[in-house]
């Protein structure tokens, strides 16, 4: 982003505490920079301290988890592990996908930059700085969509990132990309993901695999003054 960003957690003011929490929050929040805060959506004394420091909510995240999932679906499209050779076409597929991300929905943020953030998430894969495997879809021979996944903890599969050109969509890719993850990627206890309120298709999609929701978070954005 350019500037300082700060991650403000562990938010919780009881009315002592909060004197003290509350002035480092405005002082942060009157330097440059950027800052933001994942708040539990029943968290409503936090979210409205948050808000008077002149922090926004720009998205409802969700968090969805699954059991494994089988890969008793066949389909025709052909899905495998990524090689470095796919590394221009997953970007390339990660800057024109994504449009309920918190960057995104974020009207501060101008798109390019958003669009660029997920270019480099999914680039940082290849580069060996996020992500613990990748998984592509191809279509008639071209990488047309990607899953990209982090294990957790306790035999989580944790999907990062995925995404399907808008062309390639409701053809079933994004589902198959999850079943071979299941079964192929170290033969996880669960699956998880988080996704955003607003992102309707994801949600069917997951809902339609048997993810349930499991957790509900706001997500404030602060942007300080421009140095
Ligand atoms: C979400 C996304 C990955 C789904 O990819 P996809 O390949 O189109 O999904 P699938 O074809 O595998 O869909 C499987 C099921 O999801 C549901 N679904 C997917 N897209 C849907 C849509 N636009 N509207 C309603 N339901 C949808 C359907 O139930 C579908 O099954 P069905 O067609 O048999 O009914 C795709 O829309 C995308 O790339 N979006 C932009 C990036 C993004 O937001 N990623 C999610 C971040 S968490």
């Amino acid at each position: 982003m350019n500037r300082d960003v700060h991650r403000v957690t562990g938010v919780w003011w009881e009315k002592d505490q909060g004197s003290t929490a509350l002035q480092e929050l405005r002082r942060l929040t009157f330097q440059s920079g950027f800052a933001f805060a994942r708040i539990a959506t029943q968290e409503v004394r936090t979210s409205h301290h948050l808000e008077e420091c002149g922090f926004r909510i720009v998205d409802t995240a969700l968090t969805l988890e699954a059991p494994r999932l089988s890969d008793v679906e066949t389909t025709s499209f052909r899905v495998r592990f990524a090689t470095s050779e796919d590394a221009s076409a997953v970007v390339d597929i990660a800057r024109q996908s994504f449009r309920y991300s918190r960057f995104h929905l974020d009207p501060e943020i101008p798109r390019v930059l958003a669009d660029e953030i997920k270019a480099r998430w999914a680039g940082n894969f290849f580069s060996r700085q996020r992500g613990d495997y990748m998984v592509v879809a191809e279509q008639d021979g071209r990488v047309v969509g990607f899953l990209q996944l982090v294990t957790a903890a306790d035999h989580v599969l944790m999907i990062d990132l995925i995404a399907v050109l808008p062309d390639s969509r409701g053809l079933g890719l994004a589902a198959a990309m999850i079943r071979f993850a299941c079964m192929a990627c170290g033969r996880p206890r669960m699956v998880r993901v988080g996704t955003q309120s607003a992102n309707l298709p994801s949600l069917s999609l997951y809902h339609k695999l048997g993810f349930q929701v499991v957790a509900s978070n706001h997500i404030f954005h602060h942007h300080g003054p421009s140095r």
